[in-house]
């Protein structure tokens, strides 16, 4: 197995953790960004009591200068980025009569913008060294819509979008380009929903129960694979079978 240096952004999230150790456990080097360094800080301290070293870099992929230069700053410390995973992502949810425009935009540039911000500056390399392994972690609300979330919905059908012609334009150059789409999955995310909203969620998944961050963090592995090297354009619905659209 070659070792491959991965950036997950958001990392510090439910997720996002899950990512990082899972791309650690399989032999590669991983960072990720934050906003906040006191609180990264003092999660990559608790990640080291667990053996895992992770490299951190300041960055806001909602911005694409602060993108850019968190990008640079993880080749700087771990060299050239093979993998990349838009993790990165946050909610703000009410229905669309009452969204401001400050709700729209937020989930848009955060969840959407931040493909563009931060793959830009990756992409190049990855081109020139004939290897990638790009993955957004798109949505299930992103399939099928949600009651309450027309701003993160349009922005996680987006990310498909940007994977399926990313897919096309970067296949000769042996870089993949995939789309997880998880369903609830019991992260601080979730647990933001009110809890009569999300027993009602709850109760239809077939699978009788939210995901777990390491059920995404598998697939993303799967996708980041040296084999998965004839897997391009794809999405993969992670959901307890709550949506099974294809
Ligand atoms: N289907 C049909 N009607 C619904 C509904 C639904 N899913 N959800 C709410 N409603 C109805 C209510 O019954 C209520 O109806 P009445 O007015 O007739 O009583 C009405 O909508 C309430 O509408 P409001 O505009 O007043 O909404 P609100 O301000 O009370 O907030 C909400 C509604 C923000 C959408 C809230 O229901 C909510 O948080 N829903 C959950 C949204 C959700 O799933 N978010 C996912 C977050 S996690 C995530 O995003 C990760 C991921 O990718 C899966
Ligand atoms: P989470 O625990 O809230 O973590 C979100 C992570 O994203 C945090 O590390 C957060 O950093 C980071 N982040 C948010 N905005 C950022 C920005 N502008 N710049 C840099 N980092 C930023 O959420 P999660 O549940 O792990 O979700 C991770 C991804 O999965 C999201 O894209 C989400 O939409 C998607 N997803 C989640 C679920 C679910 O059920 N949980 C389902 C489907 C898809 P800070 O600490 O700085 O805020």
């Amino acid at each position: 197995m070659t070792t491959r240096v991965a950036l997950v952004t958001g990392g510090t999230g439910g997720i996002g953790t899950a990512i990082c150790r899972h791309l650690a456990k399989l032999g590669h080097k991983v960072a990720t960004n934050y906003r906040d360094e006191t609180k990264a800080r003092a999660w990559q301290e608790a990640q080291r009591k667990d053996g895992f070293e992770f490299a951190i870099a300041p960055g806001d992929v909602a911005d694409a200068a602060a993108a850019e230069a968190m990008v640079r700053e993880v080749e700087k410390q771990l060299g050239p980025i093979d993998i990349l995973i838009n993790n990165a992502g946050i909610t703000r949810d009410t229905t669309f009569h009452k969204m401001n425009a400050l709700q729209w935009q937020e989930v848009i540039n955060t969840n959407l913008g931040s493909c563009f911000n931060v793959t830009r500056p990756v992409i190049d390399g990855m081109r020139n060294r004939k290897w990638g392994r790009i993955v957004q972690i798109s949505s299930i609300n992103g399939q099928k819509g949600q009651y309450g979330q027309a701003n993160y919905a349009a922005a996680k059908a987006g990310m498909h979008g940007f994977t399926i012609s990313l897919a096309q334009e970067n296949a000769k150059f042996g870089i993949t380009v995939n789309t997880v789409s998880p369903g609830y999955v019991g992260t601080d995310m979730v647990m933001a929903v009110p809890e009569d909203v999300r027993a009602k969620i709850v109760a239809q998944i077939p699978l009788g129960r939210l995901g777990e961050p390491d059920e995404i963090a598998y697939a993303v592995g799967f996708f980041a694979d040296e084999r998965a090297n004839w897997i391009t354009g794809a999405n993969l619905a992670i959901n307890g079978g709550q949506y099974m659209g294809w």
